[in-house]
């Protein structure tokens, strides 16, 4: 174990972490019950205090608007706890460093480029396809997100950094898990015995999680070019790396950059995927729905990136799941100076939990909530929606960099995978919600693959 590693496991669910705070909420048998009746009965808007910290938790649009639109540069990013993940990436970083960061990478998620990644998306989902006809033949329950998560990395891997995956993501996505499931936390904190800091067993196996996954960047740099494509996100950054006069840009950054596309850009779209397959398998019709859509747009062909383009009930599909399940269900930020937040004066040091997950469950934004109904979603419906009642891929400046992507991979994905395959659920009745860091399946997504002839 890396000294490296070893320095996170000892940090790893130290008690200032607000994953590790609002794990008692979390851990329950209904979390978002819980929140949703905390929040209802506060109009919106609950603080919370934990010794000399307080929390607020929002579910109002327009507090949320707030703190993401409105008055974005008084609320910075959270991610303590999640460092060993992210390191300092984009994702976790504020003000005029989150810009030099973002702005070389931003050609690299332009609508116009995501055309040329269809035929790498389309590598990664052959490889799949095949892998599911071996599994469908073997008739033995499948872990659903095992998969979608492979698949997403394989994706991203070829796409962006022009490298086939070189690590087994089952191993490797399986330990980062352990490590980011908030709820495991306690009982793998280090603790103090007879005033010296020793490690309790299980404290090994995070350590040994963060250890694999430091390695990954590494192996990612020095695998051998798939395609030797000149123009990637991976040379891009390498780039800006050597160049003396982007003094924000070292190769420690490149590292923390794959981090965070190796885990956002990979778990959030294997949760969606995962979650859309179980909502197919207690909905046969929609699941027709999108094979018959499938045969007409591209047949017998390989699909090619107008084809997703007019896959818009496939969409609607994807885009229902991401609001009855969205991966990022809370947004936390730390106020960096005081405000005013429903009438609550915010202190400077404040932490604000957004919880997106409320507000696409909410009876004033949505009709018939938890029903699963992609017609809300048909093209032009957005014209009706209320601004801020959907937000799987947050808001404001900090909107998801990878959310187009995300949807051509799913869209793309969820219409293959669906014209070949069903995927029969093989849970004991339907999953519950373990709110981790993404809103995860309790349990996992255990599935019986049938091929259709
Ligand atoms: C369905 C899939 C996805 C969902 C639901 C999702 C969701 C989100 C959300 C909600 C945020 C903003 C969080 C906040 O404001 O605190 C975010 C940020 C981000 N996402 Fe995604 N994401 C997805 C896929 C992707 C993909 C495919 C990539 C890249 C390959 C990606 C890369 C990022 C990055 C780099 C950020 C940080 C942007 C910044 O701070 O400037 N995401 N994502």
């Amino acid at each position: 174990m890396t000294s490296e590693a070893q320095a996170y496991s000892q940090t790893l669910g130290q008690e200032e972490s607000i994953w590790f705070k609002i794990s008692p909420f979390v851990n329950a048998a209904d979390p978002m019950g819980i929140l949703k009746r905390l929040c209802d009965k506060a109009g919106g808007c609950v603080p919370v205090s934990f010794r000399s910290e307080r929390i607020y938790f929002l579910s109002e649009i327009d507090y949320m608007r707030h703190a993401l639109v409105d008055n974005v540069d008084n609320y910075g990013k959270y991610f303590d706890g999640l460092k060993p993940i992210f390191g300092k990436a984009m994702i976790t970083i504020d003000g005029a460093l989150w810009q030099k960061v973002r702005q070389p990478q931003q050609p690299y998620f332009h609508p116009n480029v995501y055309a040329s990644y269809m035929p790498h998306f389309m590598v990664a989902l052959r490889n799949r396809l095949d892998q599911w006809s071996k599994l469908a033949q073997t008739g033995e329950p499948v872990d659903m997100l095992e998969q979608t998560w492979t698949l997403a990395a394989d994706m991203v891997c070829r796409a962006l950094f022009d490298r086939e995956v070189p690590f087994n993501p089952h191993a490797v996505f399986g330990a980062v898990k352990a490590y980011t499931d908030a709820s495991g936390h306690k009982s793998i904190r280090m603790k103090r015995v007879a005033g010296e800091l020793s490690e309790v067993t299980e404290a090994e196996a995070p350590a040994q999680a963060i250890g694999a996954w430091l390695t990954l960047p590494e192996a990612v740099i020095s695998a051998e070019p798939w395609q030797n494509r000149e123009k990637t996100l991976l040379n891009v950054m390498l780039e800006c790396a050597k160049d003396p006069s982007m003094f924000e840009w070292d190769h420690q950054q490149v590292l923390d950059e794959l981090k965070q596309y190796l885990w956002a850009g990979t778990e959030t779209t294997a949760l969606t995927l995962g979650w859309s397959l179980f909502l197919l398998s207690q909905h046969p019709e929609v699941a027709e729905k999108i094979r018959r859509e499938g045969e007409q747009i591209y047949g017998d062909r390989e699909p090619n990136g107008d084809d997703i383009e007019k896959l818009s009930y496939t969409r609607s599909v994807v885009l229902e799941t991401l609001r009855l399940y969205p991966p990022a269900w809370a947004f936390i930020r730390t106020a960096l100076g005081d405000d005013t937040i429903a009438g609550h004066k915010i202190k400077a040091g404040d932490r604000i939990v957004m919880l997106p997950y409320l507000v696409h469950h909410s009876e004033k934004y949505w009709d018939r909530p938890e029903e699963f109904r992609p017609e809300r979603f048909e093209p032009g419906s957005i014209k009706k929606r209320v601004k801020y009642s959907y937000l799987p891929f947050g808001a404001g400046k900090r909107f998801c960099v990878g959310g187009q992507m995300a949807q051509m991979e799913t869209v793309l994905a969820l219409s293959q995978l669906v014209r070949r395959f069903r995927a029969e659920w093989a849970g004991d009745g339907p999953p519950k919600i373990a709110a981790s860091v993404t809103l995860l399946p309790k349990g996992g997504l255990p599935f019986r693959l049938r091929e259709l002839s």
